[in-house]
């Protein structure tokens, strides 16, 4: 096919490719997990060791009966579209889900199977938030909310936790205004490893229904929790129910990263219209993953506890050799999968062939690059001077892992 540009002069075709990408764009970056993944796929080809912990996705293989699920989906050619809102009887199998976990008691209408929780939160961003609307996060926070607040077209608003990442109630209050329309909160928080305590969750309702605002409580990690520590859904407090819009998936308590699964539940015309916005994009969830999820629901949870056990060895090897390292500083990681510690005694140091390290982009560099352990830099979650690793990996890569970082963060001159 003949190239329109061949009839014009390079000035003319510069000219007619100036048609520019939309503003809303420029408020939205590439996930720098996404980023970093390039990066280190980019040094294994060039035959570099890697300990890669930079990944937020469980290690281990998808259930087996949840897998024949599946397979038996496709066998029965259950492989066409859905109901825009998923098939009922996952919904059905949601709702007893989160009458027996949460204690609260949803309609058929008050929830929706999306693709993936990331659908889930896209949908219920857009459904409550808009132009000349604002949402409050608190930082560190998962890195696509501020993106998915920006695509939604509103404006995210940050707003520092404490010192032990709890959430801080009265700077939350004063940041909410009359454009404030809902604070997205995520429990056992990525990329923290914080359990929210009863007590911060039911001051943050108060607050809500005082303010006449909603809550997006991203429940993603609600599986995944260590010792004590005991999930509450905000959603179970008291006036709480049609003010909270829960996402939730299948992820990570089912390592079902591929399948593209999650939910959300709240108030019907919330649901409505993040349905809305699925329909719109996506059409509806993927047909098999959701025949799939029906029996990760239903059958036997086993596999679940399996996880979290194994998970939970992991984070005791991980937090005691980090708070091993003279200089680091690692809070009790509650749950999730990560642990995220401060490294700001590593900084202002000389380190060989990299000059003076200011901040943790560059120590996240320089161990990638001299140790080969690839971790995300805290400025990633809006809190410069901490790293995050996930333990999702082999009890194995681990310590290697953490015997590279130990070496790279020792290895300053002064
Ligand atoms: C806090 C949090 N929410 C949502 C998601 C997205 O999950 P999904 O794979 O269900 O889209 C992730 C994935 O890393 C996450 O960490």
């Amino acid at each position: 096919m003949e190239k329109v540009s061949a009839k014009l002069t390079d000035e003319e075709y510069e000219k007619s490719m100036s048609t520019t990408l939309s503003t809303r764009m420029a408020a939205v970056k590439m996930s720098p997990t996404t980023a970093l993944f390039g990066k280190v796929e980019e040094l294994r080809r060039k035959g570099e060791d890697i300990v890669s912990l930079n990944v937020g996705e469980p290690d281990f293989p998808t259930p087996d009966n949840i897998k024949e699920a599946g397979i038996r989906a496709i066998n029965e050619n259950f492989t066409k579209y859905t109901t825009g809102n998923g098939i009922a009887p996952l919904r059905e199998a949601i709702i007893e889900k989160m009458k027996k976990d949460n204690g609260v008691t949803y309609e058929m209408n008050e929830v929706a199977v999306t693709v993936g929780a990331k659908q889930a939160l896209f949908g219920a961003l857009c459904a409550v938030a808009g132009e000349g609307d604002e949402v409050i996060i608190p930082i560190p926070c998962y890195v696509s909310y501020p993106d998915m607040v920006a695509l939604a077209g509103a404006k995210p608003v940050l707003v520092k936790r404490k010192d032990d990442f709890s959430l801080d109630l009265e700077a939350i209050e004063s940041a909410i205004n009359e454009h404030t329309k809902a604070v997205i909160i995520c429990t056992p928080d990525n990329p923290t490893g914080k359990v929210y305590g009863e007590d911060e969750l039911k001051g943050l309702s108060d607050l809500a229904i005082s303010r006449d605002i909603f809550v997006i409580s991203d429940e993603i990690y609600e599986k995944i929790i260590y010792g004590e520590n005991r999930h509450k859904s905000i959603s179970a407090f008291e006036g709480m129910k049609d003010r909270t819009i829960v996402v939730n998936g299948f992820s990570k308590t089912y390592s079902m990263t591929g399948w593209r699964l999650g939910y959300v539940c709240g108030r019907a015309d919330v649901i409505g219209a993040a349905v809305k916005v699925q329909s719109q994009t996506t059409t509806t969830p993927p047909s098999i993953s959701q025949y799939a999820a029906v029996e990760a629901l239903c059958g036997p949870q086993d596999s679940v506890e399996l996880m979290r056990s194994e998970f939970e060895k992991r984070r005791d090897f991980v937090q005691e050799k980090l708070r091993g390292i003279p200089g680091v500083i690692c809070h009790e990681i509650q749950g999730a999968f990560y642990a995220f510690f401060d490294i700001r005694a590593f900084l202002g140091k000389e380190y060989e062939g990299y000059g003076i390290i200011d901040d943790d982009t560059r120590l996240c560099e320089y161990l990638l690059e001299k140790y080969g352990v690839a971790m995300m830099p805290g400025s990633a979650y809006f809190a410069p001077g901490f790293v995050r690793i996930s333990f999702a990996s082999s009890m194995e890569v681990l310590k290697k892992a953490l015997s590279r970082i130990e070496s790279g963060l020792k290895a300053h001159k002064c």
